[in-house]
């Protein structure tokens, strides 16, 4: 066996240590040390203490593990954010702040199952961790209501980054009424209405978050052009009299077959000419990134559904052609995102 000289081993570290570099952060966030630090730059060891109420010693460990990875500065006695962490404490809402309770709570243990999940070809980080009994991800949160508004939080905060995007880059115009699948809580629907004001929208998602998104579309002032329906997208067919089927950030959860199953029924529910727009993360054609779609794949795989992985633009043209969708040229937005797009023959 070759031994690992030094300069391998520290190479290495950020991969086989990642897991305290994360405690380190996922706590820190939990105390409210981020925001203490924003309020108050500079607060020593004995107020950061007293603030997170906690003993002395906890706090210098905490601390350490903070300063030695960069998440926080220490100035004569006094700690401050760095750039890191500064929108922890400035940005509580938004991304990266929403990911951390949701990396806490919904994924850390569940993915630790990974390699039993492979073995198995399931979810078993589904299964082991997150209490219930439905098969997906998305039936688990409806058992566990504190989780699913945590993941709703965050997913809404993850589009909300390509939400105004998707809907200026698209050309909407000559679409009179949309159906969003899997549309959560209304994010991308608030913004395609707002940037196409004669577009109706009806958003069909399953039935635990339909009045959260519901809420949002009536707070926005949207309610007389944009819904949301309870709908399984398995089970259930598409509602008949759209033009337009879109599909953000659901696709990619489901296994190729069906993907495809999905996209034969929005090519059935639609009429000849009808638009199909899918906001997907994708991974480069020849398959070595980028680095998101492979979190993104082995989260489907060990804990959302078992099934899904990020698919290339290239297998999203080639099931749209079989479902007799036209595919145009994808659209891509920022630097992991696309929109395959076309039209029903
Ligand atoms: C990753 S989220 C994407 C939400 C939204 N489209 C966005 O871009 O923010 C996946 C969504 O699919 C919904 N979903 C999961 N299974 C579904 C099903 N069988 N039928 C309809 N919606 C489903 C979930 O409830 C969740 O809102």
């Amino acid at each position: 066996m070759t031994e690992l000289k030094k300069p391998d081993e520290v190479a290495l570290r950020p991969h086989y240590k990642a897991h305290y570099h994360f405690q380190f952060l996922s706590a820190a966030f939990r105390f409210g040390l981020f925001d203490i630090l924003e309020k108050e730059p500079g607060t020593t060891l004995t107020g950061i203490s007293e603030r997170l109420g906690l003993q002395q010693q906890p706090t210098r460990i905490l601390l350490l593990g903070c300063t030695a990875t960069g998440l926080v500065r220490k100035e004569g006695d006094g700690y401050h954010n760095t750039p890191l962490t500064q929108p922890l404490g400035e940005r509580p809402g938004h991304v990266p702040a929403t990911y951390i309770p949701w990396e806490t709570h919904g994924i850390y243990r569940a993915i630790s199952w990974f390699y039993e999940s492979l073995q198995e070809n399931s979810n078993i980080g589904l299964q082991r961790e997150i209490p219930g009994t439905a098969p997906t991800l998305y039936g688990r949160l409806a058992e566990n209501p504190e989780l699913e508004s945590t993941f709703h939080t965050m997913m809404s905060a993850v589009t909300q980054l390509v939400a105004e995007d998707v809907a200026t880059e698209l050309d909407l115009s000559e679409y009179r009424h949309l159906l969003d699948v899997g549309g959560g809580a209304a994010m991308n629907a608030v913004h395609l209405a707002r940037e196409w004001p004669d577009l109706e929208i009806t958003i069909g998602d399953l039935p635990s978050i339909v009045p959260q998104a519901n809420d949002r579309i009536a707070a926005q002032g949207l309610g007389h052009r944009v819904r949301a329906v309870s709908l399984d997208a398995f089970h259930d067919e598409f509602p008949v009299g759209h033009d337009a089927v879109f599909f953000a950030h659901f696709l990619e959860i489901w296994s190729s077959d069906r993907i495809r199953a999905l996209l034969a029924k929005a090519s059935r529910a639609l009429p000849s000419g009808g638009g199909v727009f899918v906001v997907t993360p994708y991974q480069y054609d020849d398959e070595t990134g980028p680095e998101r779609s492979a979190y993104l794949s082995a989260y489907f795989h060990t804990i959302a559904s078992g099934e899904g992985m990020v698919y290339t633009p290239k297998e999203y043209e080639q099931w749209f052609d079989e479902a007799g969708i036209e595919p145009a040229k994808p659209v891509q937005l920022g630097p992991d995102t696309v929109v395959i797009r076309g039209r029903k023959r």
